[in-house]
């Protein structure tokens, strides 16, 4: 089964990401993790992206379609795969239905998880995560059960994403829309696209999207026309 998540920043792709990896046995392939990573171990393409994401723009479709590909070339993408923030632009997904047919592989579905902007900025301004395990946490919708204590691996260090600042929030955002929601009638035009309401409590959006992995779910009205 291969699947995208795509949304606004903070429209909880990652949280549902990683139950589906844990409940499908796919794999969670996160951009902004691996960029992340890149950033931390200092490479060339860390270096160039660590600015940009900073100020809360796109890295360039080249640098983030060949870090993909490879991606999706390792064993354990052989049961199927969640993308979580990829593709955001059109030229990626350009690239991406071109990468998926030259390996006869397809998409199953893309869910689009729908959130109001309002909403996204209080969620991430509340994000949080385990230093050691990695585990996400928010200071309203999700405390660790013990305060302090991660839940899964007993850590005690937190820490919060240098770009999830207020003025970084709403360049991501003016971002998202300009340019990752094209993808939305992109999808839609394909069949492919599929919603759920992301305002809902996180189980309620686990539910609607195992509904619509189960056959179900609901399918948006017609693409916008063209004008
Ligand atoms: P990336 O890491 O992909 O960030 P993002 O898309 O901005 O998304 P987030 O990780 O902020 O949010 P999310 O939707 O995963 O929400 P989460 O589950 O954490 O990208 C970062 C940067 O990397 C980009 O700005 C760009 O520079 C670069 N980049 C990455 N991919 C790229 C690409 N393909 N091309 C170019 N550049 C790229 O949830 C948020 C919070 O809300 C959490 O605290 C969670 O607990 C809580 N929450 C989740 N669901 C709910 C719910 N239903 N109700 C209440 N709270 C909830």
């Amino acid at each position: 089964m291969n699947l995208i998540l795509l949304g606004p920043p903070g429209a909880g792709k990652g949280t549902q990401a990683k139950r589906l990896e844990d409940r499908y046995g796919i794999a969670q392939i996160s951009t902004g993790d691996m960029l992340r990573a890149e950033v931390k171990s200092g490479s060339a393409i860390g270096r160039e992206a660590k600015a940009i994401m900073e100020r809360g723009e796109l890295v360039p479709d080249a640098i983030i379609t060949a870090m993909l590909a490879a991606r999706v070339a390792r064993p354990d993408c052989a049961q199927g795969f969640v993308l979580d923030g990829f593709p955001r632009t059109v030229p990626q997904a350009e690239a991406l239905d071109l990468m998926l047919r030259e390996k006869g592989l397809a998409l199953d579905h893309v869910i689009e998880l729908q959130v109001d902007d309002a909403a996204l900025v209080e969620r991430i301004s509340g994000r949080f995560t385990c230093a050691r395990c990695g585990e996400g946490y928010h200071d309203r919708f999700k405390r660790p059960r013990t305060p302090g204590v991660c839940d899964v691996c007993g850590g005690t260090e937190f820490v919060r994403r240098a770009d999830d600042k207020a003025e970084t929030v709403k360049a991501r955002l003016d971002a998202y829309h300009r340019q990752t929601a094209p993808l939305l009638p992109y999808y839609a035009a394909q069949g492919k696209l599929r919603v759920v309401d992301g305002m809902a409590p996180m189980e309620e959006v686990a539910r609607q999207i195992d509904a619509i992995l189960e056959g179900g779910g609901r399918a948006p009205g017609p693409p916008p026309t063209q004008t």
